[in-house]
């Protein structure tokens, strides 16, 4: 190959460049500046629409490139290809990661038969800012559950064999930590001691990586002063020498060109340069390579053994996906569309919806009874088909089914009434629909309240500083619970909101997230009770922005207030809001009544070498059968660093019938004790933990044990 051909290999570009085609791109959008005849020689396309486009472009460059080297197709398939299922931050809430392989398994044949060989999943930014829009795309603010749910999703993406086209390539992102952005601003810096980051932030990835990610993606943020593609420490010592990291390193949309704009290159030859050797392969929608690598390597600043390893390693990569056998991966459109969104999909989309949906709170009002006549639905977010969330790649609004839809395909036979009342817009100020909103209120036998922020408040570029409920939502949901107090909201939410204002008055609360396709008929055997909710908190929701960022796993400080009625004034706290959030993490109700009845330790002290084993008995004291998340914490009670006040160490979600009693065994082994002290040395200490079953901030039942 010549040196143009092999750097072709590390340039990924948009469909736009090699066709007639219409594509959405996100990210800045510049004329590159790249010779059309150097084009046959690109490796990757980004987010080509379907398996028709993807055939367009690859039999065209089979024909011009020499090398017969087929290109990849890469793409954002988050959470869902065609059949949408809940956003990621939903499916952290349902604690269940075999839901998470199922839907993870049904989305990459869809995406797969559409032509895509590449996803830019999982995404696994540890975050604890519902500031930041992109706390939609995680799990959340424990390290287990995002550890945990990424490399489900790895195996489930990649398979056993990734020739098998049932499946495709994974890219675990964004490393590292660009969940901190300062402030939840996205794209802004991060500063963080080493000993938190690998603490919170790094242990998801890693995990991914272990579970065989193929590729990954290094952050847009700076971490500690040197953007993450051109972070050594990061991107070599970390990645490549301490967790052995082989796969293909890809940057982010023009991360390789905002390493002039964060103003540590020069020019775009430097700015190949420090990517390049920051161990990024394939440089994503921008032209630095282009311009810059030939030079630096006729300059010996790179060697081409080095230019070469990187070949290497996408060549290995269209290997092992057998693209040199068929460059086409027996995608076609009629495949895609027998694929697509079948019956089968759809079920599997709509248990999702079912099982991440989270009941905030419930007087008892919640589920309606099936029998209601009169049913008014309530809010923006009644008819609406936007309810997918952000990144939901080829699912359409037309084919999404919407609250109103899915209650009337639910109660065929009830009369259902279906007013806006206002908008969800942010800043909107117009009440003009609260009239005919009571009315239909004060006339209906059950209110439902459709509630939230537009999907498009969340996701990549859509930070808040204000994460209530946009407009006046809140004024409209206190007139229709004045009007008729058999009402219940259901919230479409891509980060925890401050809910307060709403939980003050209303009498029952569901969270849905985004959905889904799937969501308005979730959200219909939600409410009338064909589904039982099972869902549990996976992000703090605080009382107030200021809190932000409160998370669960906090570390202990020399005056704690753990107590929201104590008033003593030189304690850590607020002169204006409790410290605790509005609903912990872990949090969420059911229509049954699990009791939880013992808490068993066969050991209450172990060494290094044994384990404890916690059994668990529950009880499903209510008439429904129902899944519990059953939640084990600890706390170190004395440690050379200081420890979170509670931490999440295992958990199982457990389906119990109505009158049944479980038990659930844990095991306690001594490297779930380990921390990473004060030097960074990841240890375990001898001495006394405690441990609560419960949800954050709520122990149920404690106990204690040590280690000697
Ligand atoms: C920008 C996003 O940060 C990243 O997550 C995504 O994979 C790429 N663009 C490609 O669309």
């Amino acid at each position: 190959m010549t040196v143009d051909e092999k750097i072709g290999q590390l340039i990924q570009l948009n469909p736009k460049f090699f066709a007639d085609v219409s594509v959405d791109v996100t990210g800045p959008w510049e004329s590159l500046g790249i010779d059309e005849g150097f084009l046959k020689n690109i490796g990757s396309v980004l987010g080509s629409r379907n398996a028709e486009e993807m055939l367009i472009i690859q039999k065209k460059h089979m024909a011009e490139d020499k090398n017969k080297i087929p290109m990849l197709f890469m793409k954002d398939v988050i959470h869902g290809y065609r059949t949408i299922y809940p956003i990621p931050l939903a499916l952290g809430a349902s604690f269940d990661p075999d839901l998470v392989c199922e839907c993870t398994q049904m989305e990459v044949k869809e995406a797969s038969a559409g032509g895509v060989h590449v996803t830019f999943a999982p995404m696994v930014d540890y975050a604890r800012d519902a500031r930041w829009g992109r706390v939609m795309e995680t799990c959340g603010e424990d390290p287990l559950l995002n550890s945990i749910m990424g490399a489900v999703q790895v195996k489930a993406i990649q398979g056993d064999d990734l020739r098998d086209t049932d499946h495709i390539a994974g890219c675990v992102k964004h490393l590292a930590a660009y969940g901190a952005a300062e402030a939840g601003r996205d794209y802004n810096t991060v500063e963080m001691s080493e000993r938190q980051l690998r603490e919170f932030y790094l242990p998801a990835y890693k995990a991914c990586i272990d579970a065989g990610v193929t590729m990954l993606m290094p952050s847009f943020n700076s971490l500690n002063g040197v953007p993450s593609i051109a972070n050594k420490w990061i991107m070599k010592t970390v990645l490549k020498d301490e967790w052995g990291f082989e796969g293909v390193v890809i940057s982010d949309s023009n991360a390789v060109g905002e390493l002039k704009t964060h103003g540590i290159a020069a020019d775009s030859k430097a700015a190949a340069e420090l990517a390049f050797k920051g161990g990024c392969d394939i440089e994503m929608m921008t032209a630095n390579y282009y311009v810059g690598l030939k030079e630096l390597i006729e300059e010996g600043k790179i060697d081409m053994a080095q230019l070469d390893a990187a070949v290497e390693r996408i060549l290995n990569l269209k290997e092992s996906l057998g693209l040199f056998e068929d460059p086409f991966r027996d995608a076609s459109p009629e495949k895609e569309t027998a694929v697509c969104l079948t019956d089968e999909h759809r079920a599997i989309a709509r248990r999702a919806a079912e099982d991440s949906t989270v009941l905030l709170k419930n007087d008892g009002t919640l589920p309606f009874s099936k029998d209601v006549k009169k049913i008014a639905l309530i809010g923006p977010f009644a008819e609406s088909k936007k309810i997918m969330g952000s990144w939901a790649c080829n699912g359409r609004d037309d084919e999404c089914v919407s609250i109103a839809e899915g209650i009337r395909n639910l109660l065929p036979n009830a009369e259902i009434t279906v007013v806006s009342g206002c908008s969800a817009e942010l800043g909107s100020t117009d009440t003009s629909g609260f009239d005919i909103a009571v009315q239909a209120a004060a006339d209906a036998d059950a209110v439902i309240l459709c509630l939230g922020e537009l999907s498009i408040y969340s996701g990549e570029g859509n930070s808040r500083v204000d994460i209530g409920l946009p407009g006046v939502q809140n004024e409209l949901a206190k007139i229709c619970v004045a009007a008729n107090k058999n009402t219940a909201a259901v919230i479409f939410n891509g980060r925890p909101l401050t809910l307060g204002e709403l939980d003050s008055i209303c009498p029952a609360i569901l969270d849905t997230f985004f959905p889904g396709s799937e969501g308005g008929n979730a959200i219909a055997n939600l409410m009338f009770g064909v589904a039982n909710p099972s869902a549990r908190v996976p992000m703090s929701f605080p009382r107030a922005v200021g809190q932000c960022p409160v998370y669960y796993n906090h570390p202990s400080t020399g005056r704690p207030k753990r107590n929201d009625f104590d008033n003593y004034r030189f304690k850590s706290r607020y002169l204006d809001c409790g410290n605790l959030p509005l609903y912990s993490f872990g949090h969420g109700l059911s229509y049954s009544d699990f009791r939880y009845e013992s808490m068993e330790l066969d050991k209450k002290q172990f060494t290094a070498d044994e384990k404890i084993t916690v059994t668990v008995t529950v009880r499903n004291a209510g008439e429904r059968d129902g899944k519990e998340v059953v939640q084990l914490y600890m706390h170190d009670l004395v440690a050379s660093s200081v420890r979170p006040v509670q931490q999440l160490i295992a958990f199982e979600k457990v389906e119990i019938a109505a009158g049944e009693t479980k038990q659930i065994v844990f095991e306690i082994t001594e490297p779930m004790l380990r921390f990473w002290d004060a030097d960074c040395n990841y240890i375990s200490e001898a001495g006394e933990f405690e441990l609560f079953v419960g949800y954050a901030d709520h122990p149920y039942i404690q106990d204690r044990f040590e280690l000697i």
